[in-house]
């Protein structure tokens, strides 16, 4: 079985973020998520939301060993499909029944692909990321951010892309991007 699997959260299935992701994930031969097709509410205090799709769908993702958090940049942050997911790992901590689901997180490799308009990552998107791996126990894999100001064009960023699907799996053979 694939160890890694990516989850996706943008506006748009097929925007600059969905193309880069598809170039990655066919690459490694792995499924895309979109978080758009399924419903997760967002975080409620009183945990009257668990019937929703979030948590069969965490137990579909922790089977993996590496988790891909795709997201554009927007507004210094990750985007809203991708918040409301991300908040929702609160119910791993706050819910005693969940805590156990919430350790299987640990040791885990979070990896982030993403898009803005501008050529340096903002360290407020990507901390966010990395923070929340290193609360969860998880480690970082790194991540790969593509300049999309002038469209989605991924010259210059070969190498980038390269180095990145190798990172999850070695023995790949080098594909043409
Ligand atoms: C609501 C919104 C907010 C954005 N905020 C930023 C930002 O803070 N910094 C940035 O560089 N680009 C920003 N952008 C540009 C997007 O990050 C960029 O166009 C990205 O490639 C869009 O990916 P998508 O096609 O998956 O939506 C924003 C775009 C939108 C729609």
């Amino acid at each position: 079985m694939n160890k890694t699997i990516a989850v996706f959260g943008s506006s748009r299935r097929n925007g600059n973020t969905g193309k880069l992701i598809d170039i990655i994930a066919k690459q490694l031969n792995i499924e895309v998520i979109d978080l758009s097709l399924k419903i997760i509410s967002p975080f409620d205090y009183e945990h009257k939301n668990l019937d929703d799709d979030f948590l069969p769908l965490m137990d579909y993702i922790l089977k993996f060993e590496n988790i891909i958090f795709v997201s554009p940049v927007y507004w210094f942050a990750m985007s809203a499909p991708m918040k409301t997911f991300v908040d929702r790992f609160s119910d791993f901590l706050s819910v005693e029944e969940l805590k156990g689901k919430g350790r299987k997180l640990r040791g885990k490799f979070g990896y982030v692909v993403s898009t803005s308009i501008s050529e340096e990552i903002d360290n407020s998107f990507i901390n966010s990321f990395s923070d929340t791996f290193q609360y969860l126990g998880m480690e970082n894999g790194g991540f790969i951010h593509v300049n999309c100001e002038n469209g989605f064009d991924l010259t210059g960023c070969e190498d980038d892309i390269t180095n990145f699907v190798k990172k999850l799996n070695p023995y790949l053979e080098e594909v043409a991007i």
